[in-house]
């Protein structure tokens, strides 16, 4: 199967319902569900059936174009109010990728700067805008992966973490783009480490899936296992994904992104972050304003496992995310092209 035929977050044929590919169900199977209310999509989201910063832009446009297509008044300012609510529910699903509230701004905008228009009109406005969101996306991960294949040598080994491929985005991925363009430009001795990424599996379940489905030589390791694949020599380079970039480089991405880096800097790795401007929050000064979703206890002590593998009551923590100094970071590849340090003045040169 070719995964870059995986639709993770599309418009249904007769324009009225989002069609996601159910990632929870992955590897073991692939089914799509029809969403048309903001409740199911806003569940969708949180249960992470759909999920990676992009995906989740896209997924939360397309389900503030259906939240409009269901309003049935004509009062344009009657209509602006329950969108802006709509909006707001939606974007309470998770805290932490700025896509998912830069996406309902960008809604939100396009159709304020229209109030006078029709309703109807309106609607049509807001699906065009869900569109572009979507299409954009694929454009820009084509970019990112143009520019990062420059950065690859035949034969090289790449490590990543969580899933930050076609499932992760409208198409192509962000840190697994490079290696789509390798494929494309025919070369097929690429390798790649997949961190399993606990406690969700991301990278097992869908990074390994995706991978192994395009054909490419790949190998998962357990998140412990990182130092000693490093060690070995068996790493050139480290590709990930990010959730929100602050302007000054620090990052959010995946639990256990931060400890990659670190290992990265000590066995002299360069560690690179695929990150589509629509990730760049240039409105936050530094990684410690970055919100982190807290996740429930159950996903540590009981998912996967035949039975709970924790004893009752103990303490659990499970940030879905942690901070990345941005002084560990090599260089951020971007649609605009890469961006190294100072990450500040580089991303305003790209015009972020
Ligand atoms: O909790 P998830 O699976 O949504 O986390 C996803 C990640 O951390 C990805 O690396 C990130 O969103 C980038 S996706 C291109």
């Amino acid at each position: 199967m070719d995964p870059l035929t995986l639709e993770t977050a599309a418009l249904s044929a007769d324009g009225r319902a989002l069609n996601i590919l159910d990632q929870t169900l992955l590897p073991g199977e692939v089914r799509y569900l029809s969403l048309t209310e903001t409740d199911e999509i806003v569940e969708a989201i949180r249960a992470l059936r759909v999920r990676g910063a992009p995906a989740i832009g896209v997924a939360a446009a397309y389900g503030l174009y259906l939240a409009a297509l269901g309003l049935e008044t004509e009062d344009r300012d009657e209509f602006l109010s329950s969108l802006r609510e709509a909006a707001d529910t939606l974007n309470a699903s998770r805290p932490t990728a700025v896509n998912l509230s830069w996406a309902l701004a960008r809604m939100l905008g396009a159709a304020e700067g229209h109030r006078a228009l029709p309703v109807a009109e309106l609607k049509a406005l807001l699906r065009r805008e869900a569109d572009a969101i979507r299409e954009e996306d694929i454009a820009i991960s084509r970019a990112i992966g143009r520019f990062g294949l420059g950065l690859l040598r035949p034969g090289d080994g790449i490590l990543t973490h969580c899933n930050a491929g076609t499932l992760a985005t409208a198409k192509y991925g962000t840190a697994l783009a490079p290696i789509y363009a390798a494929l494309e430009a025919g070369w097929t001795d690429l390798r790649v480490y997949c961190d399993e990424t606990r406690p969700l599996l991301q990278g097992a379940r869908l990074t390994a899936f995706e991978l192994q489905s395009a054909g490419v030589d790949t190998t998962l390791i357990c998140d412990n296992m990182a130092s000693a694949t490093m060690a070995k020599g068996k790493v050139d380079i480290v590709l990930v994904g990010c959730d929100r970039v602050c302007a000054n480089g620090d990052f959010a991405n995946k639990i256990g992104t931060s400890g990659v880096a670190i290992l990265a800097r000590h066995y002299g790795i360069p560690f690179y972050v695929c990150a589509p401007s629509s990730t760049i929050d240039m409105g936050l000064a530094r990684g410690e304003e970055i919100p982190i979703e807290e996740r429930p206890p159950e996903e540590v002590t009981e998912l996967w496992y035949a039975h709970r593998m924790a004893p009752e009551g103990v303490k659990v923590d499970n940030p879905a995310f942690d901070v990345t100094d941005h002084t560990l970071v090599t260089g951020f590849i971007t649609e605009k092209g890469i961006a190294y340090p100072p990450f500040d003045k580089a991303f305003r040169a790209f015009g972020f």
